[in-house]
């Protein structure tokens, strides 16, 4: 397997006396979508606020390409090429989608003399760029984001990422908020962005959503790295008893049922 693009090598993160990561250490290689699996409150938003340069390891090691890095801000991850997408695609709801790709990106050289108030060229470049991703319904840069759909505001912001050169892609629960048809809309992109050779780290409490994109899981317990396996390695059972938190989901259900049972008994 090649070399991962990024590393982590016993990651503490402890909020003053609280302790919230336990010795982590991951391997994320481009082209697999890495599924970050876990309970509320097991730690997965901080795992990937470490990575994004919000918060600062406690003690251990991110790598990226080999090397470590030390992230003292956001910027000093995006500008190693990690982007975070979050839940509503972090966008304005009253920008216009042209206006919207460009905002916090300074014009590079590829653009030449290009600027963010070059209102037709935004429009061309951030539609060229999410008609490339599949996105053939987004044709108008002049449309507001606000009459977007959340998929589409969720791919939007996914194909933005990649354009301006994301290594690593976050997603942070993409698919919490959205239906079905929606939802599978932002897998899709998920894929593409794997095949353009990203690393894509994907936290979802669906297993559907999970055993679809992944290629790669890692569940977190109370902060802890509590399993690490490749596609085909478990069985949906075993990956959804882990993302319950490591209770069986059978002796789960019994449970709910025996509740259930003592308070509206079966009428014999
Ligand atoms: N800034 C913080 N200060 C103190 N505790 C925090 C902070 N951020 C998160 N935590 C705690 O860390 C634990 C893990 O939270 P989080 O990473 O958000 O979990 P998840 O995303 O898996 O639901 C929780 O107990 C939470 O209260
Ligand atoms: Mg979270």
């Amino acid at each position: 397997m090649t070399k991962p693009v990024l590393e982590l090598k016993n990651v503490n993160k402890s909020f003053g006396p609280i302790d919230v990561l336990h010795d982590i250490s991951l391997k994320v290689h481009s082209g697999e979508v890495l599924c970050l699996l876990g309970d509320n409150g097991a730690g997965k938003s901080t795992l990937i606020k470490t990575l994004a340069g919000v918060h600062k390891p406690t003690s251990g090691q991110i790598l990226m390409d080999g090397q470590e890095v030390l992230f003292d801000r956001p910027k000093d991850a995006a500008d190693r090429g990690i982007s975070t997408v979050h839940q509503f695609g972090g966008t304005f709801p009253l920008m216009s989608i042209g206006r919207s790709f460009f905002v916090g990106v300074e014009p590079t050289k590829k653009f030449g003399p290009f600027t963010i108030f070059d209102r037709k060229t935004a429009n061309e470049v951030a539609v060229k760029a999410v008609q490339e991703f599949g996105i053939t319904r987004i044709d108008d840069g002049d449309r507001l984001i606000g009459g977007l759909s959340g998929g589409e505001r969720q791919s939007l912001a996914i194909a933005r990422a990649v354009h301006f050169g994301a290594r690593v892609l976050i997603l942070d629960e993409p698919t919490a908020a959205l239906g079905v048809k929606e939802a599978a809309h932002v897998l899709r992109i998920v894929l593409e962005a794997r095949k353009r050779g990203l690393a894509v780290i994907f936290i979802t409490h669906q297993v559907m959503h999970a055993m679809t994109v992944g290629d790669h899981f890692a569940v977190l317990i109370r902060g802890a790295l509590a399993a690490d396996f490749r596609k085909g390695e478990k069985s949906r059972e075993e990956i959804t008893d882990l993302m319950a938190g490591g209770e069986a989901m059978a002796e789960l259900e019994a449970e709910i049922e025996a509740h259930t049972n003592r308070e509206h008994p079966a009428v014999a």
